[in-house]
C-alpha cells in the first residue's frame, strides 16, 4: 500500500479531506444500505432539524498502523454503543452497532493510504456523525437523518505534544446535572466555545469544569476526562454524582490497564476540587488527547502544580500512556477484543 506523500510528523489536529467518506440515510422508518462516497459535502433543506434544534451527535476514534504494517482500530464497538446511547437521548434512530463497526472498517480500508505509518506519531482520526436532515418547524424530532463517517490524518491535539499544559477552572458550566453531559452531542461543544475562547485568550489550553450544581467536584474538561495520581501512587478517577461526565472509552480502558496490567490501585469516586492540591500528577485522557499531562490548574488566584512543576510528563502518566499507545500500535499485547484489524 503506497502511503500519501505527507510530512506525518508535522500534522496538527485539523481537517484534511481524504479519498472517501461513508454515508447512510434514514427515511421511512429505516436505515438505507449505505456506502462509500467521494463527496465530502452535505446538502440540506433550510428547515432541517439539525439547523434549528441541534439534533446531532458524533463519535471519535482512531485507526493506527501497527509495527507489522497492519491497520487496526481501538474498541470501535464501544463507540458504536455510545453513539446509540447519544442517539436515543436525542430521539434519533440509533445506527445499528454491528453496522457502525462495519462502516468504520469500510471507510478506514478505503482510506488506507491516509493511515499514518507506524512510529510517525500521527494517526487517522475517524469521526462518525449523525444529524437530522428531515424538516421540522415546531420543536419535535425529525423523521429523516444522515449518518456519515469522515476520516482525517491528525497529529497531537494539544500544541507541544506531550509537554505539560496549563488549564483553568472555568467560571462557566459544561453540563447540567442529569442533562446531556454524558452523551456526545454537538450541543455540549457549541456552548463550550465561548469559555474555550476566553480560556485561550488568557493563555490556558483547556477549561476544567466543576459540577454545575455546587461547583465543588471536578467533572472534566471541554474535550477530555481528567485523571489524577495521589501521594500513594493510586490512580484517582473523578466520578459524577449527577451523570454529567462523558464516559470516555480511553478512561475506561486506562482504568483496566492500570488495575489489570500495571497492578495499580484505582479509585473511582467523586473528587472535590479542594483535594486536588494533594495530588501529584494530573492528565487529560481521550481519543484526541490520548493522555496529555497537566502541569498546572489555575483557579482564580490559586494555582495547583503537579509533578513538582517539571517540564515533562510524570512517571505514572508516562507508564499509562506507553502501555495504552503500545496496545494501539501492537507492541503490547491487548486485552481480548480491544483491537479490531481492518
Ligand atoms: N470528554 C469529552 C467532553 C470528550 O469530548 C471526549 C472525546 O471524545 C472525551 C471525554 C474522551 O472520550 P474518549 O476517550 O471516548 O475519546
Ligand atoms: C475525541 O477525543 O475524539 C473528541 O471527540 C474530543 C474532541 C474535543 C476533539
Amino acid at each position: 500500500m503506497e502511503k500519501k506523500d505527507i510530512d506525518w510528523g508535522e500534522l496538527t489536529f485539523s481537517y484534511q479531506p481524504c479519498d472517501y467518506s461513508y454515508v447512510c440515510d434514514y427515511e421511512n422508518g429505516a436505515w438505507g444500505e449505505g456506502g462509500l462516497t467521494a463527496d465530502h459535502t452535505v446538502t440540506l433543506s433550510e428547515c432541517a432539524g439539525i439547523l434549528h434544534y441541534c439534533q446531532e451527535c458524533f463519535e471519535g476514534l482512531k485507526a493506527y498502523t501497527t509495527e507489522d504494517g497492519s491497520i487496526v482500530c481501538f474498541r470501535p464497538d464501544l463507540n458504536a454503543r455510545r453513539m446509540a446511547d447519544s442517539a436515543e437521548r436525542l430521539v434519533m434512530p440509533p445506527f445499528p452497532e454491528d453496522r457502525f463497526v462495519d462502516a468504520v472498517r469500510q471507510v478506514v480500508a478505503a482510506n488506507a493510504a491516509w493511515v499514518p505509518p507506524f512510529g510517525s506519531g500521527a494517526t487517522l482520526y475517524v469521526r462518525p456523525v449523525m444529524f437530522a436532515t428531515g424538516e421540522v418547524i415546531g420543536v419535535r424530532p425529525a423523521d429523516r437523518y444522515q449518518f456519515r463517517i469522515l476520516v482525517t490524518p491528525v497529529g497531537p491535539y494539544f500544541k507541544g505534544g506531550v509537554k505539560p499544559i496549563t488549564i483553568c477552572v472555568s467560571e462557566y458550566d459544561r453540563a447540567a446535572p442529569h442533562g446531556t453531559g454524558n452523551i456526545k452531542a454537538g450541543l455540549n461543544y457549541a456552548m463550550s466555545l465561548y469559555p474555550y475562547e476566553k480560556a485561550h485568550e488568557r493563555g490556558f489550553s483547556e477549561n476544567l469544569y466543576l459540577d454545575s450544581a455546587t461547583r465543588t467536584y471536578v467533572e472534566e474538561t471541554g474535550g477530555a476526562n481528567v485523571l489524577f495520581v495521589d501521594g500513594e501512587g493510586r490512580l484517582v478517577v473523578p466520578q459524577s454524582a449527577t451523570d454529567s461526565i462523558l464516559p470516555s472509552i480511553t478512561r475506561r480502558s486506562l482504568v483496566s490497564v492500570a488495575r489489570d496490567m500495571l497492578g495499580m490501585e484505582v479509585v473511582e469516586r467523586p473528587v472535590r476540587f479542594d483535594e486536588v492540591d494533594g495530588f501529584v500528577e494530573c492528565g487529560l485522557c481521550g481519543t484526541a488527547a490520548v493522555i496529555s499531562p497537566v502541569g498546572r490548574i489555575v483557579a482564580g488566584d490559586h494555582e495547583v502544580v503537579f509533578n513538582g512543576g517539571a517540564d515533562e510528563m510524570g512517571p505514572v502518566m508516562t507508564r499509562l500512556r506507553d502501555t495504552l499507545t503500545g496496545i494501539q500500535a501492537g507492541t503490547v499485547e491487548a486485552p481480548e477484543g480491544w483491537i479490531v484489524r481492518i
